[in-house]
Order: structure tokens, then C-alpha cells, then sequence
């Protein structure tokens, strides 16, 4: 494939190549020279039109661990302030030759649009409420590492389900490698329709959890709210929050996760969220960088050998 836009698109084996390829990443990441030259002589231009801390600082280390020259948009600085569209500021950056464009907007669909316009590889690092294709696959990563395993396992995703492309991406990969997925959340954060992805749906923190080997933990998107209900925080880590009672009732050994970032004492208690025996929550970070390596590295070699077909083309 040319671009990563979204696990929907991912088949089973394709996911799994990528968390091996990852692992290896996960070596070298921890050496102390971390200098490859996968990506040499390629561009990388990353656009976050949206806040972020953990997937764009991973993405331009992943960058530059793979020797790619690496330009970080800034986006507050650039003339999307003076009005200018997502399309045409991708269209003028194109224009520069990227390699690779990694990108973050607020509005879904907005990636996929954007990768109709441009002839280098886009990747999806967060679209609205659809997808967040590289978040699932490190979670996918941690998993296996937890669990030695990425099928058969009963894991329960926790919380504001509805705004959530964390959740969405999740359940698509999860769904594909033929894992048991739980929603949980109030029902006013649960979207119409989820149980058509072959997932059961529950309202209640214990019931959801009951024996789950993973627990994923959400916080609540109040930015994509818009005017509608926001429950207070107080009475939602009261129902939803994760505490030590709530967690009593998964699995002995379940791990807990969180994407991040995360709202200590509404979504997740602290004491949980830094149990390092539970917690694995700073592993997905770590993960991040690997599995991001991973999807440019394999990217880089499509677009390389697209455009030597091309080339071998013009020589004909
Ligand atoms: N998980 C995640 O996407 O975090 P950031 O918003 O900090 O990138």
C-alpha cells in the first residue's frame, strides 16, 4: 500500500508484519547508537493540526532514528491562520517533495482526502473521531508483549467510547485478529451501531470487566463534546473511573492501558495508572516510536519500489 490511513484497511497478516518488524525496532530503539539509514534521503514532513505530545514526538524520532530529514509543522505559526485550506497547505508542501507526510486534523475523513492530493506516503496520525491506525497497532504491540499473544483474549475498552478513535481503531484490529471485545461507558458515550463490529456493549464498570485479561482506558474527548452533555467528573470516576474495587473484577494478571493523555481521578485512578505491575501504560509509549519506525520503514520500501517500476517504465 501507499499510505496508512487506517486499520480498516489492514489485513490480518499485514498487522502482524508490522508488529514484527516493530519488535525489531524495539531493539535497536533501545541500543545506545539508534541511527539507521532506512528512510536516508527521503523528507518527512509532519502536520498536526491538533494537540499532541506522545505521536508527534514519536513520529520524528522514529524519523530520525530511520535518517529520514525531518520538518515538524508549525501549524500555529503557518498560514492556515491567515485562512488558507488543509488541502492547499498539503498541495504547496507537496510541491516541496516530501516523502512521507504524517498528519493530524480535527475533522474525520480528513486524512483520506488529503492523500488523493498529494504523491508521496500519508500517514494517519489521528483523524477526527475515525482513526488513529498507529495508536491501535502499538497497543496491538503491548499486548502481544504482555500476553504473548494478540488473539483470544478478552479485553474491555473503557469509557467515552463515542468520540474516541482510539476506540474505533481498536476494535477494527482487535475485531481482525479475532480477540473479545467489550465496550464500556454510559450509554450517552456509546455510539449506535458498535454491536454490528461483533462486540458486546456494557453500562456497568464490573460486569464489563469480569475476567478481561486487558483493560483499556479512555479519558473523556470534552473537545469533540460539542455543547452536548459532559457528565462531572466527580460522579464519572465514581461509575467509570478505574479504581482498585473496579479492577478486582478483571482477570488476576490483566494489564492496564491507556493511550493517553491521561486525567488522573476522572477516567483512571493514579495509584493504578503507576502500578508497575499492572500498568503498562509506559510501554505503549515506548511502543509508539517502534511501531512508527516499522509503518515508514515499510512505506519508505512500497514507495521506493513504485517509483522504480515507474522509472524502469520511462527507460522501456
Ligand atoms: N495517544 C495519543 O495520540 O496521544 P497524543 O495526543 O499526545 O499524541
Amino acid at each position: 500500500a501507499r499510505h496508512l490511513l487506517g486499520i480498516e484497511h489492514l489485513a490480518p497478516d499485514e498487522i502482524l508484519a508490522i508488529l514484527d518488524l516493530a519488535e525489531r525496532y524495539v531493539d535497536f530503539s533501545r541500543r545506545t547508537v539508534k541511527k539507521s539509514d532506512a528512510l536516508a534521503g527521503m523528507t518527512q514532513i509532519n502536520m498536526f493540526f491538533e494537540n499532541s505530545t506522545r505521536t508527534q514526538a514519536s513520529f520524528e524520532l522514529a524519523g530520525k532514528r530511520l535518517g529520514a530529514d525531518v520538518m515538524n509543522m508549525a501549524v500555529a505559526q503557518s498560514s492556515v491562520k491567515k485562512g488558507e485550506t488543509l488541502i492547499d497547505t498539503a498541495l504547496t508542501l507537496n510541491a516541496m517533495h516530501p516523502d512521507l507526510l504524517v498528519v493530524r486534523h480535527n475533522a474525520s475523513g480528513a486524512v483520506n482526502l488529503l492523500a488523493e492530493k498529494v504523491n508521496c506516503a500519508v500517514l494517519n496520525a489521528g483523524d477526527g473521531r475515525h482513526e488513529h491506525p498507529t495508536q491501535a497497532l502499538l497497543d496491538a504491540l503491548t499486548i502481544r508483549r504482555a500476553k504473548g499473544r494478540i488473539q483470544r483474549l478478552t479485553i474491555a475498552i473503557c469509557g467515552d467510547i463515542q468520540h474516541s478513535r482510539v476506540a474505533r481503531s481498536n476494535l477494527l484490529l482487535l475485531g481482525k485478529m479475532d480477540n473479545r471485545v467489550r465496550l464500556v461507558g454510559p450509554p450517552t458515550l456509546m455510539p449506535s451501531g458498535v454491536a454490528e463490529f461483533g462486540c458486546e456493549v456494557f453500562d456497568d464498570m464490573k460486569a464489563g470487566l469480569k475476567g478481561a485479561d486487558v483493560v483499556m482506558m479512555l479519558r473523556l474527548q470534552k473537545e469533540r463534546m460539542d455543547g452536548g452533555f459532559i457528565p462531572s467528573e466527580r460522579e464519572y470516576f465514581h461509575r467509570y473511573g478505574l479504581d482498585a474495587e473496579k479492577l478486582a473484577f478483571a482477570a488476576e494478571d490483566a494489564i492496564v492501558m491507556h493511550p493517553g493523555p491521561m486525567n488522573r481521578g476522572v477516567e483512571i485512578d493514579g495509584t493504578i495508572a503507576d502500578d508497575i505491575n499492572r500498568s503498562v501504560i509506559q510501554e505503549q509509549v515506548e511502543m509508539g516510536v517502534a511501531v512508527r519506525m516499522a509503518c515508514m520503514d515499510l512505506l519508505a520500501r512500497n514507495l521506493r519500489a513504485e517509483r522504480g517500476a515507474a522509472a524502469s517504465e520511462v527507460m522501456a
